[in-house]
């Protein structure tokens, strides 16, 4: 077994995801320092944050050569994409989190569908689109209800979803390149697995709930709250995704020379013909690692790190407590569209409470300055318990026109999926 070093850990990004990675990091024994590059104020309560722009791979190498950063976690996609992971890889350092040719597996829908036609990886049908004729006879051939999809990055925001063939050829018109797929009916899981090129380490289940009203009505959001495990998931899911989708998809793209380090996210739809892939992303999700984290045991730095270090092999399986956790977001008014930002947010400090669109002012004041502003993670011994936790904290959260879903594991909790 390879003996980890004591780790000073930088963290790239600056919202939910890498509040909860930077909290999960701090528990670790061996992880000794946490860096930010930018974080957050939730973040600063954890580690050190630095004025640094996580897009810029060479100021990111930088700050990790002058903090003596023996580990780099990129955090969100957009840098994955820009090359971060290349950057610091190429410096000498362990970096979790691929480089931007595997991170197209986020960042182009089109490259996912082949990479998964290649590994024989189950999905929806679809056809990539460059032109409205094109667009237009594959929604005739796949059918109403419509889904149609950017191919490349938009925050979670680039997929419509519709039964109106005006609104889902609209959406189709203001896209370079489109995917149009098949519908996919029955519950979305999404599975994360830590992967260092070679073996993989999943996650537990974890739900995620996209739409930004109560029933699952309203635009796609960057997701509005998720939680963990999944009581009605089917035996052996865990096992049948890793061996059916995560492996194939890690395999592939090792057989291609472009090995994929970091987080496998498998958002998938179990159908009644069986699992198929809806998404790939690169990296962790939002909000589910929110609650995932917090009930994480293993030593969270030791697992990057060998995931980094290609030693993920000798890793036991991650460890979860019994239990439950329920993560609901609190968004700023508009949001997923324009939203009006810099209003004051009073009752947002501890633990408890997960930063992504907050900032504060030379005087301290805490202001929401994002459209999802921040995630408050319930506990509990049954998912009720967990769920009350969370709505009981956040309706103590001060913001002027702040919406949060009022369902989030609402129909989980009463024993239905
Ligand atoms: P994506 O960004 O691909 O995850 O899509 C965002 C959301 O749109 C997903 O979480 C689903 O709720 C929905 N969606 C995407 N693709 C499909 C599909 N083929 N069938 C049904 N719903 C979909
Ligand atoms: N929770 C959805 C995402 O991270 O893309």
């Amino acid at each position: 077994m390879s003996e980890t070093p004591d780790l000073t850990v930088l963290v790239v990004g600056s919202g939910g995801r890498e509040h909860a990675l930077a909290l999960a990091l701090a528990r670790d024994p061996k992880v000794v320092a946490v860096h930010a590059a930018p974080g957050n104020p939730g973040i600063a309560d954890c580690a050190t944050c630095h004025e640094v722009d996580a897009l810029d791979p060479s100021a990111v190498v930088e700050l990790a050569q002058r903090l003596d950063a023996n580990l780099v976690v990129v955090g969100p996609e957009a840098p994955l994409v820009a090359g971060v992971g290349d950057a610091v890889r190429a410096a000498g350092i362990a970096c979790f989190g691929p480089n931007a040719d595997a991170a197209q597996l986020e960042g182009s829908k089109a490259f996912a569908k082949e990479i998964m036609a290649a590994a024989g990886v189950p999905t929806g049908e679809s056809a990539v689109c460059l032109t409205p004729e094109d667009a237009a006879a594959a929604l005739d051939r796949f059918g109403a209800p419509h889904v149609v999809k950017d191919d490349g990055l938009a925050a979670g925001k680039g997929v419509v979803v519709t039964d109106d063939r005006a609104e889902a050829l609209a959406h189709a018109a203001g896209c370079e390149r489109v995917v149009i797929e098949e519908f996919l009916d029955g519950p979305e899981v999404s599975l994360f697995a830590i992967s260092d090129g070679t073996t993989v380490l999943p996650l537990q289940p974890a739900q995620d709930f996209k739409r930004i009203f109560d029933a699952d009505e309203g635009p796609n959001t960057g997701g509005m709250g998720a939680y963990t495990p999944l009581p009605w998931a089917p035996e052996g899911l865990v096992d049948e995704v890793v061996a059916t989708v995560i492996q194939p998809t890690v395999d592939e793209l090792r057989r291609r020379g472009t090995p994929f380090v970091g987080l496998v996210y498998a958002g998938l739809a179990l159908t009644s013909k069986g699992v198929r892939v809806i998404e790939f992303n690169a990296r962790f999700g939002d909000p589910e690692t929110q609650p995932l984290l917090s009930l994480l045991e293993s030593p969270l730095g030791e697992v990057l790190y060998a995931a980094a270090t290609g030693t993920l092999a000798e890793q036991p399986a991650l460890r979860f407590a019994d239990g439950y956790a329920v993560a609901v977001v609190l968004s700023n008014e508009g949001y997923p569209g324009p939203t009006v930002t810099g209003r004051e947010l009073t009752g947002a400090e501890g633990p408890e409470v997960i930063h992504a669109g907050t900032a504060r002012d030379a005087d301290g004041t805490l202001r929401a300055t994002g459209g999802r502003v921040l995630a408050v993670v319930g506990r509990g011994d049954t998912l009720g318990d967990a769920r009350s936790a969370a709505y009981e904290r956040i309706a103590s959260i001060g913001l002027e026109g702040a919406h949060y879903r009022r369902d989030i594991a609402a129909t989980a909790a009463e024993g239905a999926q």
